[in-house]
């Protein structure tokens, strides 16, 4: 049965390959003083970056830069984020870049004006924002996280290896997005397709969960098919417009609190994953393909209607002949063959987990309860053990 609950998402998107147009139009509602915040540079190599300086010069804007900012954005990285924002008095912060660039941007929005140290409250006490919170607008540049319609922001703080994801309220999320496929064309393979999985991870974290029958279940089970279909032809030709735009309003939907609503959710995978990065820094999507099927093959048998599920109307499996168990695990077969097929590492070792780390990385994964097996420690570590 549907549980209660409330939707509305405030984040404006405009889409397309001429997307870029409405910027100026949204530059208007704000003050003269912008932040901008980008990654390691790949906006200046492509192009992006002098488009939008063009845009906020041509709109009489101050602009601030905020560069630099890491994959797996550092707890370090905010405070300097703060300090910019705080003393250029910032009206809008532009968010120029993948969802390190789009979280970071959230997390100095609520954390510029927050009286005490932002790590402590927001990422160790999971406190909400009760200060002033700067509005944020993206320009997204890597399709995955969702980050360009949610509230989320994850941050690592590398003394303390833990990497975590606070999940903000509406408050905090994009006042504007502004999403062109075309800008993701020059992103490396690699990226692209951990990507793709995290998208993917997104829809199973919140699909692997429950047993009621409810429409947020089917539209999953139609988001995942359009994105392994798409994800193929991506992969043979990363330029093809329909593929890459596909995905990227798959992405969106996958993470923008839409298909949770009214179900549980699992969001296990993500903090296997996120504790890996933390030791790691390795990229958030391909974390997730190292631990996916050693999980997922874990708690099959506790979940197992809705395995089989998956596989009959996500990897059109036959059943026929077949016990509950055969198909299921087909299922999971299959999905398995998709990840190597378009190049998703499928073990921890290979982004540079060793097993000294093992205990520790096990020590820093928040155990969640909605999914179909509550893990124990053991439990944790033996799936560790079986992605290395
Ligand atoms: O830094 P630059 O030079 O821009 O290069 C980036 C970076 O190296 C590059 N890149 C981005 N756009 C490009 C490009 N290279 C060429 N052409 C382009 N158009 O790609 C690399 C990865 O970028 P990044 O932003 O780190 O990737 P992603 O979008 O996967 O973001 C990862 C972060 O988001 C968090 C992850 O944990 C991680 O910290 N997540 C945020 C979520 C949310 N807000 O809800 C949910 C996710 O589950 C995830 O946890
Ligand atoms: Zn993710």
């Amino acid at each position: 049965m549907l549980g209660n609950f409330t939707y509305s998402n405030p984040t404006k998107l405009y889409f397309g390959e001429d997307a870029i147009d409405n910027l100026k139009t949204e530059l208007a509602n704000y003050g003269k003083n912008i932040m901008l915040v980008y990654g390691g540079g790949s906006i200046k190599k492509n192009g992006i970056y002098d488009n939008v300086i063009a845009i906020l010069n041509e709109c009489g804007k101050n602009v601030f830069e905020d560069g630099g900012v890491m994959p797996n954005p550092t707890v370090e990285k905010l405070y300097e984020g703060c300090r910019i924002a705080k003393e250029n008095n910032i009206d809008l912060i532009l968010a120029v870049g993948g969802g390190s660039v789009c979280d970071y941007s959230k997390a100095v929005s609520v954390s510029a004006y927050c009286k005490e140290d932002p790590w402590e409250k927001y990422y160790l006490r999971m406190e909400e924002a009760d200060n002033k919170i700067i509005p944020v607008g993206c320009i997204l540049t890597m399709v995955g996280t969702g980050s360009e319609m949610n509230g989320g922001a994850v941050i690592t703080n590398h003394d303390t290896k833990l990497k975590i994801g606070h999940v903000f309220g509406e408050n905090v999320f994009p006042k504007f997005s502004i999403l062109n496929p075309v800008y993701t064309f020059t992103l490396l393979e690699y990226q692209m397709v951990a990507g793709f999985y995290d998208i993917f991870n997104h829809i199973c974290e919140q699909y692997f969960s429950g047993t009621d029958d409810n429409t947020s279940d089917y539209i999953m089970e139609g988001l995942m098919k359009s994105l392994i279909h798409s994800s193929r032809i991506a992969v043979e030709n990363p330029q093809n417009y329909e593929a890459r735009s596909n995905i990227m309003w798959t992405a969106a939907w996958a993470l923008n609190t839409f298909v949770a609503k009214g179900k549980s959710t699992d969001w296990m995978v993500h903090m296997l994953g996120q504790s890996v990065g933390a030791y790691t820094d390795a990229t958030h999507g391909m974390t997730l393909a190292a631990v996916s099927l050693p999980y997922y093959r874990h708690i099959m048998p506790y979940g197992l209607p809705k395995f089989k599920r998956f596989a009959i109307n996500v990897w059109n499996v036959n059943p026929e002949g077949k016990n509950d168990e055969e198909t299921a695990a087909e299922g999971l077969s299959a999905m398995e063959k998709w990840m190597k097929e378009i190049g998703l590492v499928m073990n921890i070792s290979d982004l540079g987990v060793t097993d000294d780390m093992i205990e520790g990385i096990a020590d820093g994964t928040f155990i969640m309860d909605g999914g179909y097996k509550v893990l124990t420690h053991d439990e944790v570590v033996e799936i560790l053990k079986e992605s290395i």
